[in-house]
């Protein structure tokens, strides 16, 4: 039976190139979900886009006197490269600068405004003296009212990851000229979250075994506090305009409105498709199971804020629409112990990365140190050891090995074997079982031990080889060194399939050189038993061994 997907990925502002930590936070691990979930046979609808607006786009716009558009399009295209160099399979990537998502968006927002579950009022908020305008959140800065760090902005602690108002934060002052904010009134529009309280608390309550502790905990623990109404919209004229006659000077705040892009991209998918309706199939159908694939910086939004909107849209048009199923949070990738920062130019380039290295071996570094559960650290040393020592000589190097035995002692086709004996049984139960382990760990979004356990099958295959030694049977005992062979590239046969969401460039080359001409998603989730006689082409080794000396050059590149 075939269950349906949904994928949604974080928006990532269009302010600059994509880093490691970005790929590995959510594109990486949502791509390796629906490459999964694709080979078993399931519909997947996996959707992102870049998020346009925000303080984010209109600083960088600033500092390189550009137009917030021309450094969102700039962004928003050299992310499509990134996301087509690096495999991330997107169902698509649109941006939240299309008519079709400021469509949804107002719908979203007038539904609930007639519904009084967005409201008009006034809020104090920071006004510059010196620059004579009110400060947007993030141009506040002070001290966490939690945590008691100092640097933390009037919007979120990036320390804590709570969310903030900036009249929270001790000794605010401005951002720009370092003045003390005043306070006075401004007309805004406001999300009744306070009211959703209870219906929150009530949905986390309910079949959340599957998440993970820290974003349940944390979710929870926000919950427990009560939410406060959050005002919904700015004074700034970069962003999705209000629906309503007279606020042509304010905009609809960027995280009430990118979220929305989740849905708004479905619908542009299902238009694309030439099937305006599809996307009702992943929302509104009780069964698909929708996930939200995020960095920890945004877990509330995800975990609270958007499922309000969620419910509150539902009740406004009496329709259903499916609550966040999981979402699978990771923890931060650091780089030397900090958190990757652009401006000391600490972080990994993922496009500077692939024009001297292979997607693969970036995506299996990542995959081996996904932080899941606590922050890991981007080490060269570590990439280097990792890609020769594991991937190169646990995997390249077998099917290297079994493939160009055969090619060359077997006349380049697989050999058709005589009675399998108990060992080949054994490996093939081995590899069947990483496989199903593979398979069963993905399903619940455990990454690093869905790669171990496809490792795993890959040492019981090179044990196999060590034990059966088909470079002496070739001459003693033909018919048994064919068998050998035969079994050795059917269990390398199982874990193509297994590494196949892992590693998707050098499996799927790997499935032509055994001989097969479509995707490896077309065979499903499934061991199947290669034919005797089919022709092999001429392999090629999968992956590159890393010069240690690598680690010292790129070392250099990293800043300060
Ligand atoms: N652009 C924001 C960020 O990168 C929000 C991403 S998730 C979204 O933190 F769904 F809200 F867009
Ligand atoms: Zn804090």
């Amino acid at each position: 039976m075939t269950e349906k997907i949904f994928i949604g990925v974080a928006w990532p502002y269009a302010n600059g190139s994509l880093h490691t930590g970005q790929l590995v936070g959510a594109y990486l691990p949502a791509d390796i979900f629906a490459r999964y979930h694709r080979t078993v046979g399931n519909q997947v609808l996996m959707v992102s886009g870049s998020d346009q607006h925000g303080t984010p786009i209109t600083v960088r716009a600033e500092q390189e006197g550009k137009s917030p558009a021309e450094i969102a399009a700039h962004y928003h295209k050299e992310f499509l490269e990134t996301w087509r160099r690096v495999g991330i399979s997107f169902d698509i990537y649109t941006s939240t600068g299309t008519e079709n998502h400021a469509r949804t968006v107002h719908d979203i927002f007038l539904k609930l405004y007639q519904r009084g579950d967005i409201y008009k009022g006034t809020m104090p908020l920071p006004y510059c003296p010196v620059e004579g305008r009110f400060l947007l959140d993030r141009y506040v800065e002070g001290t966490c009212p939690i945590c008691g760090y100092q640097g933390a902005r009037g919007d979120q602690c990036d320390n804590c990851g709570n969310v903030l108002d900036p009249t929270d934060l001790i000794s605010p002052r401005c951002r720009f000229d370092g003045a003390t904010p005043e306070i006075r009134d401004s007309e805004h529009f406001f999300l009744r979250l306070s009211s959703y309280t209870e219906r929150l608390k009530k949905w986390l309550a309910t079949d959340k075994a599957h998440w993970r502790k820290n974003v349940l905990r944390f979710s929870l623990g926000t919950l427990e506090q009560g939410l406060r109404d959050r005002a919904i919209t700015r004074d700034l004229t970069w962003g999705v305009s209000i629906p309503l006659p007279g606020y042509d000077h304010k905009r609809i705040y960027v995280w009430f409105e990118a979220v929305i892009g989740y849905l708004s991209a479905s619908k542009e998918w299902a238009q694309r498709q030439g099937d305006p309706e599809k996307w009702r199939e992943f929302w509104q159908d009780p069964k698909c199971k929708t996930y939200y694939f995020i960095g920890k910086d945004n877990i509330l939004f995800h975990t609270l804020i958007w499922p309000m909107q969620l419910i509150a849209y539902a009740d406004a048009t009496g329709e259903h629409y499916n609550l966040p199923y999981d979402v699978p949070a990771n923890q931060y990738q650091t780089v030397r112990g900090s958190k990757a920062s652009t401006s000391r130019n600490l972080a990994v380039w993922v496009l500077d990365f692939l024009d001297r290295y292979e997607p693969d071996q970036l995506r299996y570094y990542l995959a081996a140190t996904m932080p899941e559960t606590s922050d890991s650290d981007f080490t060269w040393t570590d990439l280097v050891r990792r890609n020769n020592d594991e991937l190169v000589a646990a995997w390249g190097n077998l099917v290297n090995r079994v493939l160009t035995f055969a090619f060359r002692h077997f006349d380049r086709v697989i050999p058709t074997p005589a009675q399998l004996v108990a060992r080949d049984r054994m490996l093939m139960q081995r590899v069947e079982q990483a496989l199903r382990q593979t398979g069963e760990h993905l399903r619940w979004c455990r990454f690093r031990a869905g790669l171990e356990a496809a490792m795993a099958g890959a040492r019981e295959v090179n044990r196999y080889l060590e034990e059966s030694a088909p470079w002496r049977l070739i001459d003693e005992n033909r018919p048994r060194c064919a068998t050998v062979i035969y079994t050795a590239i059917a269990a390398i046969n199982v874990l193509k399939v297994a590494l196949y969401p892992f590693l998707p460039f050098s499996c799927q080359k790997l499935h032509h050189m055994l001989g097969y001409k479509d995707p490896i998603e077309r065979h499903g989730w499934k061991v199947e038993m290669p034919r005797p006689g089919q022709h092999l082409a001429e392999p090629e080794p999968l992956y590159r061994k890393l010069d240690p000396a690598v680690v010292a050059q790129e070392e250099m590149r990293l800043g300060v």
